[in-house]
């Protein structure tokens, strides 16, 4: 048995995403289970060192999440450029889970270093920006990738085997409401959930630069390519309250609302908010409707109801309304276990760099991302549809 070693730079990994999705969730539970196993003869073993400003984060980091992995407390150090230049041994891969304004100058340096390189998105919040780093990377011929978890949420997941089994028939339209309520951290005892630079545009926040990246490869790989876009956003509250106390005046959309029309002429819609209160089955919901059947996605379960399934009602509001409506769907069946979405990206990543296995998930491929959501802020300040083209 062959164990092929991956020595990884986790960098910016004591944030909310870095810690909780990349570090626990992926790459500390990849080690857990033993690796990725490729065959009964080749497992592929991630092996990290944690770097970041904060020594003693870092510390609390690799003390929590090393001993259950490794025996011992992860590597870590505050000095990355050390890191780049060799100073704790030669690495394969170099992670960025940083705040967005941030990654640029990362990037850069770990393409200096010749790693192959793997990062949260967006990549920037300009799609010229997120254009040259994707170019960066190829022109060095270096192996890259942009987290696109959404892909494998269950919830999605099933959606995309209903459309291959034809559920569907013709897909018609696409809606998809996402959103839950952010706390401003202004009122007693309710302090925020999400860091307060979401919050500030200056600082790289905003609802489309946010979740139009996930919009794009979500809509481009599950239904098809997006020809044009309207949309509008809003901040609609304006003054929250950081990590340190202090109230801040609130720069960055908060909520965005936008129709997508697919190259094929399905129409997508989804409503992004942070300023709402959920009432439906999830976080996020998509439905989606077919001739032949239509499906409401949450992250893990999907609900269906075939054409044969439908009720007929008619329009009467003078009496009670006497379909339980949400009485006619059923669930689709959990018949494969869903890992985290996150962890299965990176065993991919890991696989791609370790084996050359294919790879779509690349810096050009986010950067799309950044574009459907500069272009969506575009389509807001003109208050007009506009095209997407394809990017160069
Ligand atoms: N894939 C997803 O679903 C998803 C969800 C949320 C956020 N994100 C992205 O992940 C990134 C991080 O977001 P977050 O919510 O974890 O934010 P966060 O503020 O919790 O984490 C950012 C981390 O970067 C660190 N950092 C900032 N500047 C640094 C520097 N110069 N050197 C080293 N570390 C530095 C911060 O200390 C912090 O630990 C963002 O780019 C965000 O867009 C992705």
């Amino acid at each position: 048995m062959e164990i092929k070693k991956l020595r990884i730079i986790m960098n910016g990994v004591t944030g909310r995403m870095g810690t909780n999705q990349h570090l626990e969730r992926s790459i500390t539970a990849i080690i857990e289970q033993g690796g990725v196993k490729v065959s009964n003869d080749l497992i592929i073993m991630p092996e990290v060192l944690l770097t970041g400003r904060s020594e003693y984060k870092l510390k609390a980091l690799a003390e929590k999440y090393g001993p259950g992995a490794i025996g011992k407390p992860y590597e870590y150090t505050t000095d990355l450029q050390g890191a780049l230049d060799g100073k704790y041994g030669e690495f394969d891969i170099f992670f960025d889970a940083s705040g967005t304004l941030q990654r640029a100058d990362f990037i850069e340096r770990a393409v200096k270093a010749g790693l192959a390189i793997y990062c949260e998105k967006p990549t920037a919040v300009e799609t010229a920006e997120a254009v040259r780093l994707a170019k960066l990377v190829d022109d060095a011929g270096l192996k890259n990738g942009v987290v696109q978890d959404k892909l494998w949420l269950p919830g999605f997941r099933k959606i995309k085997m209903l459309k291959e089994l034809g559920f569907f028939g013709k897909i018609l339209s696409v809606r998809g409401e996402f959103g839950y309520w952010v706390f401003t951290g202004m009122d007693y005892d309710q302090p925020a959930q999400r860091p307060s630079w979401n919050y500030r545009s200056e600082d790289g926040g905003g609802m489309m630069i946010d979740m139009f990246c996930h919009w794009r490869y979500v809509i481009d790989n599950v239904f098809g390519p997006v020809k044009s876009l309207v949309s509008w956003g809003a901040t609609d509250i304006d003054e929250r309250r950081a990590e340190d106390g202090t109230p801040f005046p609130a720069t960055a959309d908060d909520s965005a609302y936008a129709m997508f029309l697919l190259e094929d002429g399905t129409m997508v819609q989804f409503n992004s908010s942070w300023c709402t209160r959920v009432r439906r089955d999830d976080l996020l919901t998509v439905q989606v409707d077919g001739i032949k059947g239509s499906a409401v996605a949450g992250l893990r379960e999907v609900k269906v109801q075939s054409a044969a399934d439908t009720p007929k009602p008619v329009w009467n509001p003078d009496i009670p309304q006497p379909i339980d409506f949400f009485a006619g769907w059923s669930d689709v069946p959990n018949n494969i276990e869903y890992d985290n979405a996150f962890k299965i990206q990176w065993e991919m990543f890991l696989r791609h760099v370790a084996l050359d296995e294919p790879w779509n998930y690349t810096l050009m491929e986010g950067a799309k991302g950044v574009q459907l959501a500069e272009l969506g802020m575009q389509s807001w300040k003109e208050k007009r549809w506009v095209d997407v083209p394809e990017l160069d």
